[in-house]
């Protein structure tokens, strides 16, 4: 499965910050912002992954990440010219999603929480259809809501509805059969001008190809679009960190423990970054998977090398 990151969008609810850098990589607490969605796909075992921005920040990311060969992925960049909504990602990125499903996440959306990883695991070899995540929230209004039978199936999708038929907000995190390029350009744009993902969702929902995981209560989905949001999200990834001693969505952890890189390699990330604490972190984390692992062998990774295109 391919995966897109989708790092545009305007910000304007963040100004003035956001008119001279991108959202995406302002910090939350003490890593950029794309840095927690990016871990969603690596933990989801999505290694070929497309960053899309705008024409002037892209190459922010492409300094910020590189080719993500030092992480064990691959990282491709497009630009989309203006934000013309959050399904333009499948129009931007169909050659990169080529004949295949594909996995997108918006690189504002921050997960965290136990289990997590294994939540996502059955859906890995994900082929049919589409896999939404929904979230109980108090302010279901603000986003796309989804509405469920008792047996949790999924019976309609609203965009910012006035009067939400449930508490369950969709997430942005989103898994597609390749039936999603063919959607999406058969989209017109909404009232707002957009191309809508929510408008996708309607479409395999019609088609009866539509399914939702209920993330739960044990993990957290933050946001971060707001002055105030992006300090509490801020703030929850600091008491998380502080409370357990671990770092959330640190991407060289995640890639040495999933096997994409070896300690030796994660040892040399953390090395690069031995002034800030997150570096030194990275360093302690390598040994901690030398140990437990016995000594890997310099340069083959646990899940060996990524999968040739
Ligand atoms: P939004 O929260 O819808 O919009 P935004 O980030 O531009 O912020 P604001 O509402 O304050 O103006 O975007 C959700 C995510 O999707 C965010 O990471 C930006 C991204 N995005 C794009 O990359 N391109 C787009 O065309 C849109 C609509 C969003």
């Amino acid at each position: 499965m391919r995966g897109i990151i989708l790092a545009g969008g305007t910000g304007s609810r963040l100004l003035p910050i956001t008119r001279g850098t991108s959202k995406q990589l302002l910090p939350v607490y003490d890593k950029p912002m794309i840095y927690y969605p990016l871990s969603v796909l690596m933990l989801a075992g999505v290694r070929d992954i497309l960053v899309i921005s705008s024409p002037g920040d892209l190459p922010q990311y492409r300094e910020l990440l590189g080719d993500g060969s030092a992480i064990g992925i691959r990282l491709s960049y497009a630009v989309q010219e203006k934000p013309r909504g959050i399904a333009e990602a499948f129009l931007v990125g169909a050659d990169h999603i080529g004949d295949g499903p594909v996995a997108l996440v918006l690189g504002d959306n921050v997960f965290h929480g136990a289990g997590f990883a294994e939540l996502l695991r059955p859906h890995r070899s994900h082929t049919d259809g589409c896999v939404l995540f929904g979230y109980a929230v108090r302010d279901p209004e603000r986003y796309g809501v989804a509405e469920v039978d008792e047996g949790g199936r999924l019976l309609s999708i609203e965009e910012k509805p006035d009067h939400p038929k449930s508490d369950l907000a969709i997430t942005g995190l989103y898994l597609y059969d390749n039936d999603v390029v063919s959607v999406a350009r058969g989209l017109r744009p909404s009232a707002r001008g957009e191309l809508e993902i929510t408008d996708v969702n309607r479409e395999y929902l019609a088609r009866g190809k539509a399914s939702l995981v209920n993330l739960g209560r044990g993990l957290a989905w933050l946001d971060t679009g707001t002055h105030d949001s992006l300090l509490e999200a801020s703030q929850y990834i600091k008491t998380i960190e502080h409370r357990q001693g671990v770092r959330v969505a640190c991407i060289e952890e995640v890639a040495v423990r999933m096997g994409y890189i070896d300690p030796d390699q994660c040892h040399r990330l953390g090395a690069g970054l031995a002034s800030s604490g997150y570096g030194q972190y990275v360093m302690r984390v390598a040994e901690d998977v030398r140990r437990s692992a016995g000594r890997a062998p310099s340069g083959a990774g646990l899940s060996g090398p990524l999968p040739a295109r």
